[in-house]
């Protein structure tokens, strides 16, 4: 599929607004994610608001692209304790999913996009009034890309992958 093959992070952004089609789109990718139990506790805060961004931006420590990309996405919890039959918390890989389908919609809408975990989350918090209680697990910024960084080297398929055993 194309869009696996050819996303990459985007380094930087143009200011460019994005169409609000695109957009939809792409808050839907994450809205039909699959979540244990199809529980879907998740929250997809939308900033386009420059004003709004800049503040984001110093609680994530200067990152320009939080001025360049016209869109950003607090993903945030609404439920942080359920576990999984397994034993593991459910929220941050239900939205790990529903992040991961945003960027390949936003590939498949000719978009570059970035996840960003580098911030205060408790300022993040304030500035966004997310309940006390809640979770921003990543931000996601999307917008037009002039170019395309390289990709990165991943590990050979036969460091990762094994049949039948360990
Ligand atoms: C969970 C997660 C957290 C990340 N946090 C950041 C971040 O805080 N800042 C950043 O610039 N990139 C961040 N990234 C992007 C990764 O650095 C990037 O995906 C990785 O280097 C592979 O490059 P690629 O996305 O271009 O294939 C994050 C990615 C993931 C999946």
């Amino acid at each position: 599929m194309s869009e696996i093959l050819n996303r990459v992070s985007a380094d930087s952004f143009l200011e460019t607004p994005i169409p609000e089609e695109s957009l939809q789109n792409i808050l839907n990718a994450g809205r039909i994610a699959p979540s244990a139990k199809n529980r879907q506790p998740w929250r997809f805060i939308v900033l386009r608001d420059p004003l709004l961004k800049e503040k984001i931006k110093d609680s994530a420590y200067g990152d320009e692209r939080f001025s360049q990309a016209p869109v950003a996405i607090a993903a945030c919890t609404t439920n942080i304790g359920y576990r999984m039959p397994n034993g593991e918390l459910s929220y941050p890989v239900d939205l790990s999913f529903a992040i991961s389908f945003m960027m390949l919609q936003a590939e498949h809408e000719g978009l570059g996009s970035s996840v960003i975990t580098t911030y205060r989350e408790d300022e993040i918090k304030k500035i966004l009034t997310i309940p006390y209680s809640m979770k921003v697990l990543m931000m996601l910024l999307i917008g037009k890309t002039e170019k395309n960084g390289d990709r990165e080297i991943r590990l050979p398929m036969d460091r990762v992958v094994s049949f039948d055993h360990w």
